[in-house]
Protein backbone atom coordinates (compact mmCIF):
# COMPACT_ATOMS: atom_id res chain seq x y z
CA UNK A 1 0.00 0.00 0.00
CA UNK A 2 0.92 3.38 -1.53
CA UNK A 3 0.80 6.34 1.47
CA UNK A 4 1.02 9.66 0.14
CA UNK A 5 1.26 12.70 1.54
CA UNK A 6 0.62 16.03 -0.80
CA UNK A 7 0.94 19.66 -0.33
CA UNK A 8 -0.05 19.09 3.65
CA UNK A 9 0.27 22.14 6.26
CA UNK A 10 -1.39 22.44 9.88
CA UNK A 11 -1.54 25.64 10.96
CA UNK A 12 -2.94 26.01 14.81
CA UNK A 13 -4.47 28.88 16.60
CA UNK A 14 -2.70 29.72 19.50
CA UNK A 15 -2.25 32.89 21.69
CA UNK A 16 0.82 34.02 22.34
CA UNK A 17 2.10 33.21 19.16
CA UNK A 18 4.10 35.90 17.50
CA UNK A 19 1.98 36.97 14.49
CA UNK A 20 -0.87 39.02 14.37
CA UNK A 21 -3.12 36.42 13.97
CA UNK A 22 -2.26 33.86 16.54
CA UNK A 23 -1.38 31.16 13.71
CA UNK A 24 0.87 28.98 14.37
CA UNK A 25 2.43 27.17 11.01
CA UNK A 26 3.29 23.25 12.94
CA UNK A 27 3.44 21.84 9.62
CA UNK A 28 4.64 24.02 6.82
CA UNK A 29 3.59 22.66 3.24
CA UNK A 30 4.74 19.15 3.20
CA UNK A 31 4.79 16.20 0.63
CA UNK A 32 6.10 13.22 1.41
CA UNK A 33 5.88 9.50 0.39
CA UNK A 34 7.35 6.55 2.58
CA UNK A 35 8.60 3.40 0.92
CA UNK A 36 7.21 0.48 1.52
CA UNK A 37 10.16 -2.08 2.23
CA UNK A 38 12.03 0.99 4.14
CA UNK A 39 12.44 1.65 7.72
CA UNK A 40 11.59 5.97 7.64
CA UNK A 41 13.01 7.54 10.73
CA UNK A 42 12.15 11.19 11.24
CA UNK A 43 13.67 13.18 13.95
CA UNK A 44 13.88 16.76 14.91
CA UNK A 45 13.93 18.54 17.72
CA UNK A 46 10.79 19.00 20.09
CA UNK A 47 7.92 20.86 19.00
CA UNK A 48 9.07 21.03 15.59
CA UNK A 49 5.77 19.20 14.24
CA UNK A 50 6.90 15.27 14.41
CA UNK A 51 3.85 14.19 15.65
CA UNK A 52 1.44 16.72 14.09
CA UNK A 53 2.51 15.30 10.77
CA UNK A 54 2.02 11.31 12.21
CA UNK A 55 -1.21 12.13 13.59
CA UNK A 56 -2.02 13.51 10.29
CA UNK A 57 -0.88 10.67 8.38
CA UNK A 58 -2.60 8.60 10.90
CA UNK A 59 -6.08 10.05 10.00
CA UNK A 60 -6.16 11.74 13.48
CA UNK A 61 -5.96 15.08 12.84
CA UNK A 62 -7.10 16.73 9.52
CA UNK A 63 -4.79 18.86 7.93
CA UNK A 64 -5.27 22.72 7.16
CA UNK A 65 -4.43 22.27 3.59
CA UNK A 66 -3.45 19.25 1.32
CA UNK A 67 -4.48 15.46 1.38
CA UNK A 68 -3.32 12.30 2.76
CA UNK A 69 -3.38 9.44 -0.24
CA UNK A 70 -3.73 5.64 0.31
CA UNK A 71 -3.62 3.84 -2.82
CA UNK A 72 -4.87 6.88 -4.25
CA UNK A 73 -7.79 7.24 -1.98
CA UNK A 74 -8.03 10.22 -0.20
CA UNK A 75 -8.32 9.87 3.82
CA UNK A 76 -10.12 12.60 4.90
CA UNK A 77 -12.83 12.51 2.25
CA UNK A 78 -13.98 9.41 3.39
CA UNK A 79 -17.00 9.28 6.00
CA UNK A 80 -15.90 8.67 9.37
CA UNK A 81 -17.08 5.28 9.66
CA UNK A 82 -15.20 4.71 6.71
CA UNK A 83 -12.69 6.40 8.20
CA UNK A 84 -12.42 4.27 11.23
CA UNK A 85 -12.55 1.05 10.12
CA UNK A 86 -9.24 2.09 7.52
CA UNK A 87 -7.78 2.81 10.36
CA UNK A 88 -8.13 -0.45 12.15
CA UNK A 89 -7.28 -2.61 8.94
CA UNK A 90 -4.56 -1.15 7.39
CA UNK A 91 -2.95 1.47 10.27
CA UNK A 92 -1.06 0.34 12.99
CA UNK A 93 -0.65 3.17 15.47
CA UNK A 94 1.63 3.81 18.21
CA UNK A 95 0.93 7.16 19.83
CA UNK A 96 3.12 8.98 21.79
CA UNK A 97 2.75 9.01 25.82
CA UNK A 98 0.05 6.19 26.97
CA UNK A 99 -2.93 4.60 25.03
CA UNK A 100 -3.61 1.42 27.40
CA UNK A 101 -7.42 1.11 28.57
CA UNK A 102 -7.28 0.78 32.30
CA UNK A 103 -10.58 -1.92 32.70
CA UNK A 104 -8.57 -4.38 30.52
CA UNK A 105 -5.48 -6.36 31.00
CA UNK A 106 -2.24 -6.56 29.16
CA UNK A 107 -3.52 -9.27 26.81
CA UNK A 108 -7.00 -7.70 26.37
CA UNK A 109 -5.02 -3.99 25.36
CA UNK A 110 -2.72 -5.55 22.91
CA UNK A 111 -5.71 -7.07 21.27
CA UNK A 112 -7.72 -4.03 21.21
CA UNK A 113 -7.92 -4.02 17.34
CA UNK A 114 -9.64 -7.41 17.23
CA UNK A 115 -11.51 -6.45 20.20
CA UNK A 116 -13.17 -3.61 19.23
CA UNK A 117 -14.45 -4.36 15.55
CA UNK A 118 -15.79 -8.00 17.45
CA UNK A 119 -13.09 -9.51 14.60
CA UNK A 120 -11.80 -13.43 15.27
CA UNK A 121 -8.97 -14.53 13.26
CA UNK A 122 -6.21 -13.68 16.66
CA UNK A 123 -3.14 -15.14 15.62
CA UNK A 124 -1.90 -16.32 18.88
CA UNK A 125 1.84 -17.79 18.29
CA UNK A 126 2.51 -14.15 16.52
CA UNK A 127 1.11 -12.59 19.83
CA UNK A 128 2.80 -14.90 22.56
CA UNK A 129 5.87 -14.85 20.36
CA UNK A 130 5.62 -10.74 20.34
CA UNK A 131 5.07 -10.57 24.21
CA UNK A 132 7.85 -12.86 24.82
CA UNK A 133 10.12 -10.63 22.27
CA UNK A 134 9.35 -7.92 24.13
CA UNK A 135 9.44 -8.99 27.49
CA UNK A 136 6.16 -8.69 28.75
CA UNK A 137 4.74 -12.50 28.57
CA UNK A 138 4.57 -12.72 32.00
CA UNK A 139 2.18 -9.36 32.28
CA UNK A 140 -0.16 -10.61 30.11
CA UNK A 141 -3.23 -10.43 32.87
CA UNK A 142 -1.80 -7.70 34.06
CA UNK A 143 -3.92 -4.41 34.58
CA UNK A 144 -1.99 -1.42 32.97
CA UNK A 145 -2.42 0.58 36.52
CA UNK A 146 0.33 -2.09 37.35
CA UNK A 147 2.94 -1.44 34.97
CA UNK A 148 6.14 0.54 34.33
CA UNK A 149 6.04 3.41 31.55
CA UNK A 150 8.45 1.22 29.65
CA UNK A 151 6.18 -1.89 30.24
CA UNK A 152 3.14 0.20 28.58
CA UNK A 153 5.53 1.24 26.35
CA UNK A 154 5.97 -2.16 24.93
CA UNK A 155 2.30 -3.32 25.32
CA UNK A 156 1.32 -0.43 23.16
CA UNK A 157 4.10 -1.26 19.95
CA UNK A 158 2.63 -5.35 20.61
CA UNK A 159 -0.86 -3.39 19.58
CA UNK A 160 0.61 -1.60 16.91
CA UNK A 161 1.73 -4.25 15.74
CA UNK A 162 -0.65 -7.65 16.33
CA UNK A 163 -2.77 -7.13 13.70
CA UNK A 164 0.41 -7.29 10.79
CA UNK A 165 -0.56 -3.86 9.70
CA UNK A 166 0.53 -2.96 5.86
CA UNK A 167 1.53 0.59 7.68
CA UNK A 168 3.30 1.20 10.60
CA UNK A 169 2.96 4.57 12.32
CA UNK A 170 4.57 4.85 15.53
CA UNK A 171 5.93 8.00 17.89
CA UNK A 172 8.65 8.20 19.98
CA UNK A 173 8.57 3.92 20.65
CA UNK A 174 11.79 3.44 22.81
CA UNK A 175 11.26 7.03 24.63
CA UNK A 176 10.99 4.90 27.52
CA UNK A 177 13.30 1.74 26.85
CA UNK A 178 16.29 0.68 28.20
CA UNK A 179 18.97 -0.83 25.67
CA UNK A 180 18.50 -3.65 25.09
CA UNK A 181 14.42 -3.21 24.83
CA UNK A 182 14.84 -0.29 22.38
CA UNK A 183 17.05 -2.87 19.90
CA UNK A 184 14.29 -5.32 20.49
CA UNK A 185 11.88 -2.78 19.16
CA UNK A 186 13.71 -1.13 16.54
CA UNK A 187 14.46 -5.03 15.04
CA UNK A 188 10.78 -5.91 15.40
CA UNK A 189 10.35 -2.31 13.24
CA UNK A 190 13.29 -4.05 10.58
CA UNK A 191 11.08 -6.79 10.11
CA UNK A 192 7.92 -5.51 9.01
CA UNK A 193 9.69 -3.17 6.81
CA UNK A 194 11.70 -6.25 5.38
CA UNK A 195 7.82 -8.27 4.79
CA UNK A 196 7.38 -5.14 2.60
CA UNK A 197 5.22 -2.73 4.57
CA UNK A 198 5.76 0.77 5.19
CA UNK A 199 7.33 1.87 8.40
CA UNK A 200 7.68 5.11 9.73
CA UNK A 201 9.31 5.75 12.93
CA UNK A 202 9.72 9.36 14.89
CA UNK A 203 12.33 9.08 17.58
CA UNK A 204 15.13 11.11 19.14
CA UNK A 205 17.00 7.81 19.82
CA UNK A 206 20.35 7.98 17.65
CA UNK A 207 20.53 4.07 17.58
CA UNK A 208 17.33 4.47 15.59
CA UNK A 209 19.78 5.32 12.88
CA UNK A 210 21.35 2.24 12.51
CA UNK A 211 18.40 0.38 11.69
CA UNK A 212 16.71 3.70 8.95
CA UNK A 213 16.62 3.00 5.15
CA UNK A 214 15.62 6.75 4.93
CA UNK A 215 16.13 9.09 7.31
CA UNK A 216 14.53 12.78 7.44
CA UNK A 217 14.63 15.70 9.92
CA UNK A 218 11.88 18.13 10.75
CA UNK A 219 12.45 21.06 11.36
CA UNK A 220 10.14 24.25 12.56
CA UNK A 221 7.61 22.27 10.41
CA UNK A 222 9.93 21.52 7.49
CA UNK A 223 10.33 18.21 6.79
CA UNK A 224 14.08 17.62 4.56
CA UNK A 225 15.56 14.22 3.58
CA UNK A 226 18.66 13.37 5.52
CA UNK A 227 21.80 11.51 4.82
CA UNK A 228 22.04 7.94 6.16
CA UNK A 229 25.46 8.05 7.86
N1 LIG B 1 -3.68 21.11 19.46
C1 LIG B 1 -2.74 22.04 19.38
N2 LIG B 1 -3.05 23.35 19.51
C2 LIG B 1 -2.11 24.31 19.42
N3 LIG B 1 -0.81 24.07 19.22
C3 LIG B 1 -0.42 22.79 19.09
C4 LIG B 1 -1.35 21.71 19.17
N4 LIG B 1 -0.69 20.54 19.01
C5 LIG B 1 0.61 20.88 18.83
N5 LIG B 1 0.78 22.21 18.88
C6 LIG B 1 2.05 22.94 18.68
O1 LIG B 1 2.56 22.58 17.41
C7 LIG B 1 3.97 22.46 17.46
C8 LIG B 1 4.38 21.06 16.99
O2 LIG B 1 3.97 20.11 17.97
P1 LIG B 1 4.28 18.57 17.83
O3 LIG B 1 3.60 17.87 18.94
O4 LIG B 1 3.96 18.14 16.45
O5 LIG B 1 5.87 18.54 18.04
P2 LIG B 1 6.88 17.32 18.11
O6 LIG B 1 7.91 17.55 17.06
O7 LIG B 1 6.15 16.05 18.08
O8 LIG B 1 7.57 17.54 19.55
P3 LIG B 1 8.07 16.44 20.64
O9 LIG B 1 9.42 15.94 20.13
O10 LIG B 1 8.21 17.26 21.90
O11 LIG B 1 7.05 15.36 20.74
C9 LIG B 1 4.38 22.78 18.89
O12 LIG B 1 4.80 24.12 18.94
C10 LIG B 1 3.10 22.56 19.67
O13 LIG B 1 3.07 23.39 20.82
MG1 LIG C 1 5.87 14.54 19.45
Amino acid sequence: MRLAVEGVTKDFLRAGVQTESNVLAAVKETSFSPEPGMLTVIMGRSGSGKTTLLNIMAGLLAPTTGSVLYDGESLYAMTDEALSAFRNRHIGYIPQGQNAVGSLSVKENILLPYLIQNEQGVDEQYLSEMMKRLHIEELKDARPVELSGGELRRAAIARGLIKKPEIILADEPTGDLDDENTAVVLKLFKEAAEQDRTVVVVTHENEARNYADALYRMDAGTLKKDALS
